[in-house]
């Protein structure tokens, strides 16, 4: 009988999001251009299921496409950039109806540009973020489909008994949208995922380098957050790295690597898409820039020469209160990723429901973490609210934790310690409680030096003015 999904691309990821729907009685037909990696596929797929599932390894174009049923489902698994070529090369032999699915990291405005392509063929184009790494494909990730949404009802009985399951038995996969809506999501969640990232980095060095304490202490720190407000998958995975040996027998691995961070671009286009559609994301650029930064290798080790400024914080008064810091951080970063998402709902017309991401991302994913069912349920509670920091549990939540954030941002700018998420996070929430900004200063030197006028609180209308050009700069 012919298979239900056709995975095209047998790396690691595609591999084992294969094994896995295979291991739930779904029958996959696996097609890898090079004949090593299909056989390979084969024999991994006969070693893992036995006889419980059906999974096939082929290098065989033709072959793969007839071996499979109609519609024909093919989840695509290749890198981003070699989307198009892929896609080209299977167009000769697909039909109409047929739902081809983008698994990997494609960006949103590709995902948009090819579902048009498509459409034009008759085809139903899906672009699906997956998250959760190697394990997560192979054990339950947490998946974000969006597109044609005609093709939804063949994919959510494949789809749902692969992902993980959240704490209520919930499958961590839903419909996001419309359009670009599962690349958007999943791109979101990446720059989050940068954001905290950064703040537990932040952590790290206030405590490590600033306040002298050693990986041990750290671990005991981080494993004493695995449980309660802080409980994700980032905390937990620190934990574990702040004690792996050095396979070298130099002691801690982490001491040996390298501070220069790589990134393959989702942070970057989740910061793009932010500034493109009036959103603020701060804690998500300081990641991204603080990762740029530290590219800065050579020129770093130089400038350190250099640049004086103090370097020492007080471990002792701190440590109570990185853990209020971090809720709060992590809080807010979820928070500055979900306005973003209800802003590309509002321009994009995408559809996405923040109550169904936060719901999908509390398993499986890199940023699963406990206060994604606050978050959720906060959604629920207060309906389209587009930043969940207007919810008012939020906010008190948000109001017990914030000078915890306000101390350990003090603590790094008085001992030196760069703490670029947490910053911008706090001047996040600062900005947000202010009812009175300095934007007034501002529109007011854009009318002086560009006649942009202005509005008033005390009258409607736009006004401008003929500044009294009075002033003179010293020593002219
Ligand atoms: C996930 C990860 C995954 C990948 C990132 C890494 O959700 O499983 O986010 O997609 O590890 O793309 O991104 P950088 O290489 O940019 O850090």
């Amino acid at each position: 009988s012919p298979f239900d999904i056709g995975v095209v691309g047998l790396g690691v990821m595609g591999a084992n999001i294969a094994l896995n729907l295979a291991s739930h009685g779904t029958r996959v037909a696996g097609y890898n251009h090079t004949s090593e990696k299909a056989e390979a596929f084969s024999r991994r797929a006969t070693n893992e299921l036995g006889s419980s599932g059906v999974a096939i390894g082929s290098s065989d174009l033709p072959a793969f496409i007839r071996s499979l049923g109609t519609p024909r489902i093919l989840l695509l698994m290749v890198p981003a950039a070699a989307v198009d070529e892929v896609l080209d090369e299977l167009g000769a032999y697909l039909q109409p109806g047929d739902i081809v699915i983008d698994g990997g990291n494609s960006h949103y405005p590709d995902t948009e540009r090819r579902l048009k392509q498509l459409a034009a063929q008759g085809l139903h184009f899906i672009g699906m973020g997956i998250s959760g790494g190697e394990s997560g494909a192979r054990h339950g990730p947490s998946m974000m489909p969006g597109g044609e949404e005609a093709a939804w009802r063949h994919l959510r009985p494949l789809l749902e008994p692969a992902a993980a399951i959240a704490t209520d038995g919930k499958p961590c996969v839903a419909w996001m949208g419309s359009g670009g809506a599962g690349h958007f999501v999943k791109m979101v969640h990446n720059g989050i995922e940068y954001a905290i990232m950064q703040l537990i980095a932040e952590v790290y060095d206030l405590l490590h380098r600033g306040g002298g304490l050693d990986n041990a202490h750290l671990h005991h720190l981080f494993a004493s957050w695995r449980e309660g407000p802080l409980a994700s998958y980032l905390v937990e995975i620190t934990a574990d790295i702040l004690i792996q040996p050095d396979d070298l027998g130099t002691g801690a691995l982490l001491d040996r690597i390298r501070d220069q961070a790589g990134q393959k671009g989702t942070g970057r286009w989740t910061s793009e898409a932010a500034f493109d559609l009036g959103v603020p994301t701060p804690s998500i650029d300081a990641a991204v820039s603080a990762r740029g930064l530290s590219g800065y290798y050579a020129e770093r080790q130089h400038a350190s020469r250099h640049l004086s400024g103090p370097l020492s914080t007080s471990p002792d008064s701190l440590q109570a209160r990185l853990a209020g810091a971090l809720e709060a951080g992590m809080l807010l970063a979820y928070a500055q990723g979900l306005h973003l998402i209800s802003a590309a709902n509002a321009t994009y017309g995408y559809g996405t429901s923040q109550a169904t991401v936060a719901h999908i991302w509390r398993g499986g994913c890199i940023i699963r973490a406990g206060m994604l069912e606050t978050l959720a349920e906060a959604y629920v509670r207060n309906g389209h609210s587009a930043n969940p920091i207007f919810e008012p549990g939020i906010a008190q939540r948000l109001g017990t934790l914030e000078s915890d954030l306000r101390a350990v941002v003090a603590q790094g700018a008085l001992g030196g310690i760069p703490l670029p998420a947490f910053s911008a996070t706090l001047a996040y929430y600062d900005a947000w409680r202010s009812a009175r900004l300095p934007a007034n200063l501002t529109q007011a030197q854009r009318d002086y030096f560009g006649s942009h006028t202005y509005e008033r609180l005390d009258r409607d209308g736009r006004f401008h003015t003929h500044w009294t050009q009075g002033g003179q700069a010293p020593g002219a």
